[in-house]
């Protein structure tokens, strides 16, 4: 039995606020989390098959063009090598995790530095490493390849439906009290997982199986059928153990690819696993930005108007395009919009989604922006964003499903203790350091994608949950676990989640911050089932049923599931999609975020001296993971603010920072003691478990506090991202 749902209206029955069982919300620790701090998880390069061998990709060293030719003999020569593979399905585009945006066939084209080209397979890792290393490429230059968004020879599109207008902004501009036109940049990132992209891939006749790191498995496995052409059914992908994917695994990558395809040809299993360079260059990136912000305000700081025009960048042919406008449309009020959308075709590692697409670069230039209105206009920061709150999404003319930003403001500025502050820049010194303080506002929407799952509770008293879902550190064992044991009255210890198997009813996959929610809507939808079953064998009505502790609970009469179930397992499907609840409201989640930072006077180095974030998201599933997927988008935004930059050579597009000694993320000396508070919620629209999304959530934005206390602190208004010492002196 399937229980079916489809988002097209309000849910209000809300099981869950019963709280029979006490798990659902609790900050409990991860069931896997010992299997991973005792080295136990197996990630995908922890189980090789007997007779595994490994093969590493080679690059190409040009911009645009064609390889012409290898020249394999004298390596073929070297000890331990088997083969040297040439073959155009490599070198793919990357998919976005959403099968049917893009076929995932390779091309023979050279479309960028460092597009994969070919694999050397030896018996070890070194040995291939070596043979890659060496091998000799014949690579034909095609005329000047475009490798910056601002050649001349950079195609740039305007695609149609990303463009609106509504009102006249230039008139608004002209007629408002105060106005901010200024243009804002930020440069590329890459997702920096800790675990870098691997896969081990064997044959059993013409079946395939995968052990990989992805994100989204159902897709990936649609997309490694697409790129070998062979049938869906003939692919099972692995991915039980994720070492991080923020965007960068969300699709299938050249390593799994490359690895199916050795494995065919050599008949005997492959492994494939990038180094590190080779992620930088081959998955993807966040394209830079360049963002034209223009706000316009009455004389009380309200928006007449809000322009938000952006300029980022691709390789031709992909359809996905960093959409840095996603939370303009609806976040702050103004009767006069434009919004706008370029995207400039160029040669250089394709673009694709990294930690919160969209609102983690728009938000950060907004938010900037807001504070030079708060700046010009002589008001408060957190009470200019207070009088902007809109009552309704202003360019859709819809409800909000429910809207915390108000909250979120108020509880961050008593919490952060806002005031007393000194507005004027560069007053407040502490020794040699300038001493500041900055706030800015998080929103990210929020999705419901398709999700099934099965439950099982069998006739020993415990109970099961399978999908092909994954936990990409964000944890979804804890989460889904939660639910189906208060779902079922158990106690945690006696549910085991299953994740990570294609073979396993096909899920949402991690991404979009909308895993816990869709795919724990499958599981919840399935537990209810089994309630109804349960309810069956008993006699009585949903509603008289208690399930705790093990035990079945009807009016007075206490029995155990094992007992209801005698002997027999009771299983159901959970099947969640998203419906025409998405066009009747708009649904969101809502945050602050608060920062303190010191610039050395001499040096110009910043530190960050504290930092807090409060975010609402609906139901919070586990107080535990949901905090620390906050703290983690906080600190990628303090490394947004500070550092992290990728660097293209201007003359080929090759990303000159290719490792973590030169691209630079925070690490713990660069990170304060930060403070998250979570804000109660519930959304009905969302969802039956009234949850929403919270992983993405605290990186939309947080740059912006950051940038923004930089300015209180030494008067310096940083635009183009970011903000190193040497902008500061
Ligand atoms: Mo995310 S950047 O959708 O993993």
């Amino acid at each position: 039995m399937t229980t079916h749902i489809k988002m097209d209206d309000r849910i209000d029955r809300d099981r869950l606020e019963e709280m029979v069982q006490g798990v659902i919300g609790r900050p409990l620790d991860r069931p896997e989390g010992e299997l991973k701090v005792s080295g136990r998880a197996p990630y995908a390069m922890d189980d090789l098959p007997d007779g595994c061998l490994h093969g590493v990709l080679v690059r190409s060293t040009i911009a645009k063009g064609k390889l012409e030719h290898i020249d394999a003999a004298a390596v073929e020569t070297l000890p331990g090598i088997r083969a040297v593979l040439r073959d155009d399905r490599f070198t793919r585009n990357p998919a976005q995790g959403m099968a049917g945006e893009a076929p995932a066939q390779g091309t023979d084209e050279i479309v960028y530095f460092g597009q994969p080209v070919a694999l050397v397979v030896a018996d070890s890792f070194e040995q291939a490493r070596h043979g890659a290393q060496m091998l000799a490429l014949k690579m034909e230059g095609a005329d000047e390849a475009a490798v910056n968004p601002s050649d001349r020879n950079a195609q740039i599109e305007a695609p149609k439906k990303k463009q609106s207008s509504t009102g006249d902004l230039d008139k608004a501009m002209r007629q408002a009290a105060f106005t901010v036109d200024e243009t804002y940049t930020t440069p590329g990132h890459v997702s920096a997982a800790m675990e870098p992209h691997a896969s081990v891939a064997r044959w059993d006749g013409d079946s395939l199986t995968l052990h990989g790191s992805y994100q989204m498995l159902r897709f990936n496995r649609a997309e490694l059928a697409d790129s070998l052409g062979i049938k869906e059914e003939k692919v099972r992908i692995l991915a039980p153990y994720v070492g991080g994917g923020f965007g960068s695994k969300l699709g299938i990558s050249p390593e799994g690819v490359a690895a199916a395809i050795a494995a065919k040809e050599l008949g005997v299993p492959v492994a494939v696993a990038m180094t590190r360079q080779n992620v930088f260059e081959m998955v993807l990136r966040r394209s830079e930005t360049s963002q034209h912000i223009r706000l316009a305000a009455d004389e009380y700081g309200k928006l007449t108007g809000i322009g938000h025009e952006a300029l980022v960048s691709n390789i031709s042919g992909e359809e996905f395009s960093e959409p840095v406008t996603q939370a303009t449309p609806f976040l702050y009020r103004g009767e006069n919009r434009v919004i706008g959308h370029r995207i400039a075709r160029i040669h250089r590692t394709p673009a694709g989604s990294v930690r919160a697409p969209g609102e983690a670069v728009g938000l950060t230039a907004l938010e900037i922006a807001l504070d030079e209105l708060a700046v010009k206009s002589g008001i408060d920061p957190v009470e200019l964003r207070l009088r902007n709150i809109p009552d309704e999404d202003p360019s859709k003319g819809i409800p909000f499903s429910s809207h915390t930003l108000s909250e979120a403001l108020k509880t961050g500025a008593r919490h952060f203790g806002w005031e007393p502050r000194n507005r004027e820049p560069g007053k407040v010194r502490d020794g040699e350091w300038l001493i500041g303080s900055g706030m800015a506002s998080a929103a990210r929407v929020n999705m419901l994608i398709e999700s099934k799952a099965r439950v099982t509770l069998t006739n020993d008293g415990r109970a099961s949950v399978e999908t092909d879902m994954t936990d990409i550190g964000t944890g979804t064992y804890a989460v889904l676990g939660q639910i189906a044991a208060e779902m079922l009255g158990l106690p945690m210890a006696r549910v085991n989640t299953i994740l990570g198997d294609t073979d396993l009813p096909p899920a949402s996959g991690s991404g979009g911050s909308f895993g816990a929610a869709s795919n724990g809507t499958a599981v919840f939808l399935a537990c209810e089932d089994i309630r109804r079953q349960l309810c069956e064998r008993l006699g009585c009505a949903p509603d008289e049923l208690t399930l705790k502790d093990g035990y079945a609970t009807v009016a007075n009469r206490r029995t155990s599931i094992q007992d209801v179930l005698g002997g027999s397992d009771l299983a159901a499907d959970g099947h969640a999609e998203p419906g025409k609840a998405e066009k009747k409201v708009r649904q969101a989640t809502y945050g602050s975020y608060f920062a303190e930072v010191a610039v050395n006077s001499v040096t110009g180095e910043t530190r960050v001296r504290k930092m807090l974030g409060v975010f609402a998201a609906g139901r919070i599933l586990n107080a535990k993971t949901a905090r620390s997927q906050c703290l983690g988008g906080m600190t990628f935004g303090i490394g947004m603010a500070l550092t992290e930059e990728l660097v293209h050579d201007h003359r080929d597009g090759h990303i000159v920072n290719r490792d973590f000694a030169e691209y630079h993320l925070p690490v713990n000396a660069d990170v304060p003691q930060i403070d998250v508070v979570l804000l109660e919620e519930r959304d009905a629209w969302a969802n039956p478990l009234h949850a929403k999304g919270i992983g993405e959530l605290g990186i939309c934005g947080a740059a912006a506090s950051i940038v923004n206390a930089i300015y209180n602190a030494t008067g310096v208004r940083v635009r183009d991202l970011p903000a190193t010492l040497d902008k500061l002196l």
